[in-house]
Parts: C-alpha cells; sequence; structure tokens
C-alpha cells in the first residue's frame, strides 16, 4: 500500500474544484438555520462571533454533527473524498467515514500542541486539513514540520516536559497554514500541532479528515467504524448485514482476581459485548462465576457449548478471569475441544482455538505459547501475552483478526 506516497503529501497544499463539492455552502447553510432557531441575525459564517456564545457553540456543534450524518452532506463528502482526494494518495486508502468540524472563535484558544500519535492515531495515519472560512495568522491551525516534530518530541520526553513548556517550544516552529477553501492541507500524526489564541476578528471554520494505507495500524480507532474504504457499502449495520454472524456465544465475566476485582461486572459485561460484535459473535446468554467454587463451573459449561441455547464461543472478560488451578484451567480447555468452542479474551483482544491448536503449531499466523493465567499480575500487548508464572498447561493463542 501507498503509506510512502502519503508521506510525501505531507506539508503540501492540494487543491481541488471546489464547484461539485460546495461543502462550504452546505456547511453555512446549516449554521444560518441553527442561528435562524435561537433568533439571532446571520450576516457571513466568519462573523458568527458577533452571535455565537461559548454556550451556543456547543449546541451549534451538536447541531453540525447531525447534519453531518445525514446522507445529504455524506453523499457530497464521499464523493469529493473518492474523487477528489484520494487521486492524491493512489490506491489501497481508507478515509474517515464522517469528518471534523472545527470552530475557532476570536479570543478563543482551540487545542494545545500535540501530535495525533499521541493521542493513539496510528503512526501513519495522514491528516487532511480544509477551510472552509479563510484560514491565517492565528485563527488557523499552526503545524510543526516532521523532522522538527520528531526532534520535539524526543526532547519532551527526555526532558519530562509540562504542557507549558511544549506549547512554548512548539509555538517556536510551528507555522500558520494559511489556505482558503479549494485547498487541503496535510500532515501526518507525528507532526506537532495546534491553535494559538485568535487575534484575529474573523472566526475560522474548518473541517478534516483523516486517510490510512489499508491494513496499517488505525491506533485506537476501530477502522471499521471509523474509516470507510472506497466503493464500499458506507452503513455499518448494512455491512454487518452484509457479513453473516461467524460465532453465536456467550458473555463471561468475573470480577474476582487481579485488576478484574477493579472493574465491576457491567463494565466487563459492557467490554465482552463489544469485543462479540467486532468479533461477529451473538451474544444469546451472559454469565458469571460461582463465588464459593474456585473450578469454575458456570464457564466449564459454557466451554463445552452448552448454554441457554447451542454455543460455539465465548466472550471472556480476560485471561484473568480463569481459574487460578492449573488443572482446572485445563479441564476447560479439554471441555472446549470436542465441541470446537472459541475462547475469545476480550480484553486481551485473543482467541484460543483448542480444536485448531495443531494448525496454530504449523501454521503461520502470530503464535504464542500461552501458558495461560497463574498470577496476580499480567503484562499484555495486542500481540502478546506474559506472565509472571507459568504452567504446563501451554495452550496456543492467536491475535484476534
Ligand atoms: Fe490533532
Amino acid at each position: 500500500m501507498c503509506v510512502e506516497k502519503l508521506d510525501t503529501l505531507v506539508g503540501s497544499i492540494l487543491s481541488f474544484d471546489t464547484t461539485p463539492y460546495p461543502l462550504d455552502r452546505m456547511i453555512f447553510e446549516q449554521i444560518g438555520v441553527f442561528l435562524k432557531s435561537k433568533g439571532f441575525e446571520y450576516s457571513a459564517p466568519a462573523e458568527i462571533h458577533r452571535v455565537i456564545t461559548p454556550h451556543s457553540l456547543n449546541e451549534l456543534y451538536t447541531f453540525l454533527y447531525a447534519y453531518m450524518d445525514t446522507e445529504a452532506f455524506l453523499k457530497v463528502y464521499r464523493a469529493f473524498i473518492e474523487t477528489a482526494v484520494l487521486k492524491y494518495c493512489g490506491v489501497g486508502h481508507l478515509y474517515q467515514r464522517k469528518p471534523g468540524i472545527r470552530i475557532h472563535l476570536p479570543g478563543a484558544m482551540t487545542v494545545n500542541y500535540h501530535t495525533d500519535e499521541w493521542y493513539g492515531h496510528g503512526a501513519s495515519v495522514t491528516n487532511f486539513w480544509m477551510a472552509l472560512t479563510p484560514a491565517f495568522d492565528t485563527n488557523t491551525l499552526h503545524v510543526v514540520g516532521v523532522q522538527d516534530s520528531l526532534r520535539l518530541v524526543d526532547q519532551f520526553t527526555r526532558s519530562k516536559a509540562d504542557l507549558t513548556e511544549m506549547n512554548r517550544q512548539s509555538k517556536a516552529h510551528a507555522k500558520p497554514v494559511e489556505i482558503c477553501f479549494g485547498e487541503i492541507f496535510v500532515f501526518n500524526a507525528k507532526c506537532v500541532h495546534g491553535s494559538e489564541t485568535n487575534l484575529t476578528s474573523s472566526t475560522r471554520i474548518s473541517i478534516d479528515f483523516r486517510v490510512l494505507a489499508e491494513h496499517e495500524d488505525p491506533g485506537n480507532k476501530d477502522t471499521e467504524e471509523y474509516y470507510l474504504k472506497p466503493g464500499r457499502p458506507t452503513d455499518v449495520t448494512q455491512k454487518q448485514a452484509i457479513r453473516p454472524l461467524e460465532y453465536v456465544g456467550a458473555a463471561y465475566f468475573y470480577p474476582r482476581y487481579a485488576f478484574t476485582r477493579h472493574l465491576r461486572a457491567h463494565y466487563q459485561r459492557a467490554i465482552c459485548k463489544e469485543f462479540a460484535r467486532k468479533m461477529k459473535m451473538k451474544i444469546v446468554a451472559e454469565e458469571t462465576e460461582v463465588h464459593t467454587m474456585v473450578h469454575h463451573p458456570n464457564l466449564l459449561h459454557l466451554a463445552s457449548g452448552k448454554s441457554v441455547s447451542p454455543i460455539n464461543s465465548v466472550s471472556i472478560f480476560s485471561v484473568a478471569c480463569l481459574p487460578l488451578d492449573a488443572q482446572d484451567r485445563k479441564r476447560i480447555y479439554t471441555a472446549a475441544r470436542d465441541p470446537g468452542t472459541t475462547l475469545f479474551f476480550a480484553n486481551e483482544q485473543l482467541d484460543i482455538k483448542l480444536s485448531g491448536a495443531k494448525k496454530f503449531l504449523a501454521g503461520d499466523g502470530i503464535r504464542l505459547s500461552v501458558n495461560v493465567w497463574h498470577s496476580r499480575r499480567c503484562a499484555v500487548s495486542s500481540r502478546s501475552v506474559r506472565v509472571d508464572r507459568c504452567d504446563t498447561n501451554s495452550v496456543m493463542c492467536q491475535s484476534a483478526k
């Protein structure tokens, strides 16, 4: 995929023909509708600070985001991206399903200097930023170039700088993005960027969206929910309807061992269910454990594929919900093996398919010899599970897709 091509765009300003994509006018009309509903006079979008207060600005954001969720807006947005923007990026990219909108009023400062990578966006995510009203001087976004950003971030980390110091140093290196509607500024998740107090007499309104090369790390965003592939169905529920469910299962949560003690059952349940949704699992039952029995009879029952109705999977909150005793765990794996029940671990985003253990041994997937939980502490990353103390009941895990 074309990560390299995206990188070549960073720092540049792209142009597009505004006629087929009147996103500015569409947003301005809605601002007019909102202001009228509030009994305000509306003259020009860059003048809305004359009537908008910080409180009504929040209401305006809600109003605009609701509009930007309509098919009327998204149809133009999608055509714009797929025709006018992605031609600069090459093939094999996903784009943000719905853009963000920012309104920077005179006298206000919108955001501290930061990189998007700091807040969980994937390192190779590329940002596209376009002004709907003229963006200039202190009313616009200020961005530091990639090399200076890398050096600054390294310096911030080593010196343990506070936000005030980070803002001060970033400001010294940042340049204002001065563009009008019809232009798009490109930067990426490693670029330091932020805003200054708007000392102009002009409100800036801008929209932004992200582009990601397919199969690159989306960071903390859910690829399917946050990004859209060009030409694909746009509605998440419609997409799910097209791709059938792969699992019917139970949610299993147990706030007893290790860190799970600090996460109430209803939060664990919510995480199990969210993970199940991503795994295309229909939850037909939910269960916690018999608190007075250490061998986890309820999990044993579920692993056997038994519940109020037949199941082929269990969305377990964490590996820390397994029994402490190795023999008890082995009994659960054995129970899961014959019916082929897949045991998912939502918190660690792992699955254990004992029936396919041989495949994993010989396969090309990520293979982990996981001696399952027998500890009060566990370090987990997206691709590995480490435990402090191992036992002899090694099973194979594979990172959940
Ligand atoms: Fe940002």
